[in-house]
């Protein structure tokens, strides 16, 4: 449970870097439609829950940075008996103030005479660019004379790079739920006939377990599917013999977790998926030691590549010398994607990899990453030995950087084949 103050904290660390005289604008997210008048589950908008932990709709932050203090205002739905009947209880402006901290709070409905009184004194505004809506356009319109009009989202994603302590036992408690689902699903894989039946065992747990949510949409590819990235239809019949590739993580209280594994549908690997599977498990463990302070994520990358490629020519799925093959690029065809991403309140959290100059910021301690390399060789791919057709392999761990090193944030989460290989549900 993250505590007021700590998001008290957070509110005034993003208005020292405002500029004097400014006023910043963060709105909820909208509900989304699904189809005619069904809506999907409400998600509260990542920054706004950042910086408010508020979980309603129709909500707003303005922050208000003078030449001496900052301000802090809430904007929230009013109660409505006959709404609440229908979409839940609302806290309204009295309930929020029990619970939440700010200079005042106000009713949603008092947004732009409010927003009008308090730009008064600014010079300056800053609002989410990509968002879209008949309040930004207001914003916007009101403050046409402003001398400068920034997007507050990079700070915002700058702030939410290092993790504080109550965050990262969050995403801890994340993964351990998705622990036990990953190890549930595996564990009954052949007693099931469908993808999306391993798809309904994985999100059972989340939910038995206090997970509300998944943080994406679960992947279960089977035998080739797994060589589609984004492959979600997740339709297709579990073969006695295939390999599954499972991406699937819980999301806990706005806290997300990103976890691949690859395993049999019938429990054991076969040589040739066990040849390539512990190509990328001894890739994934030597990439995951390297992480430490100071250390950019583009030499992972490059390393990843590298490790991969040789791994690559020693199966003769690629034939020549490394370097040249590293060279001309001939590994992306088997490993087309980045060895991991930032991750936290989103799963591919919206904190930015370079600087303002466009230098690439090197991990420090507090960050949360992803280490996830893959091999994917196409059914169809004929210059490659025929044993390895059809298989697609991607392992990943989330990995939290420590002061001297790293702290592998799901290493209970079984990996090594002897422990795919047994039960543990
Ligand atoms: N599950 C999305 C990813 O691995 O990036
Ligand atoms: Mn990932
Ligand atoms: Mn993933």
């Amino acid at each position: 449970m993250i505590q007021e103050s700590e998001y008290k904290r957070r509110r005034k660390t993003l208005a020292s870097s405002l500029k004097n005289n400014s006023i910043a604008v963060v709105f909820s997210a909208t509900a989304q439609t699904r189809s005619n008048d069904t809506e999907y589950p409400y998600r509260q908008n990542s920054n706004f829950y950042y910086l408010t932990g508020f979980k309603e709709d129709n909500a707003a932050l303005i922050i208000r940075k003078g030449r001496k203090a900052t301000e802090s205002y809430l904007f929230v739905q009013k109660k409505d008996k006959q709404l609440e009947l229908w979409s839940g209880k609302r806290r309204g402006v009295k309930g929020a103030k029990k619970l939440f901290e700010h200079d005042d709070i106000f009713v949603i409905d008092e947004f732009t005479s409010k927003f009008d009184l308090f730009i008064k004194e600014s010079r300056n505004i800053y609002y989410d660019f990509s968002m879209k809506s008949s309040k930004i356009e207001y914003i916007v319109e009101k403050s046409k004379s402003f001398s400068s009009r920034s997007n507050l989202m990079p700070l915002i994603g700058k702030q939410r790079l290092i993790k504080s302590p109550e965050e990262i036992s969050l995403i801890k408690k994340a993964l351990q739920i998705t622990k036990e689902a990953h190890h549930y699903a595996k564990d009954h894989a052949r007693e099931l006939t469908y993808e999306y039946e391993l798809q309904a065992d994985v999100e059972y747990i989340f939910k038995k377990k206090g997970a509300y949510s998944d943080a994406y949409t679960t992947i279960v590819a089977s035998g080739n599917s797994a060589n589609t990235l984004h492959y979600i239809n997740n339709d297709k019949k579990l073969l006695d013999g295939a390999l599954i590739l499972m991406d699937a993580g819980c999301e806990y209280e706005y806290y997300a977790s990103d976890i691949t594994r690859s395993f049999p549908v019938n429990g054991t690997f076969t040589d040739a998926q066990k040849d390539l599977y512990s190509i990328v498990l001894e890739v994934e463990k030597k990439i995951i030691s390297m992480v430490r302070p100071d250390i950019l994520r583009t030499t992972l990358q490059e390393k990843s590549e590298e490790l991969l490629c040789e791994g690559l020519v020693k199966l003769g799925i690629l034939k020549g010398s490394v370097k040249k093959l590293l060279k001309k690029k001939k590994h992306k065809k088997y490993y087309p994607h980045g060895i991991g991403h930032w991750m936290g309140i989103d799963v591919h959290d919206e904190s930015p990899y370079k600087d303002e100059k466009g230098k690439e910021i090197p991990l420090m301690a507090g960050m949360v990453m992803t280490i996830e390399p893959g091999i994917y060789i196409d059914k169809d791919d004929k210059s490659v030995p025929k044993r390895y057709r059809g298989i697609g392999i991607r392992i990943e761990d989330d990995i939290l950087v420590t002061y001297d090193g790293y702290e592998n944030l799901s290493k209970n989460i079984a990996k090594e084949v002897e422990d795919i290989e047994a039960t543990y549900s």
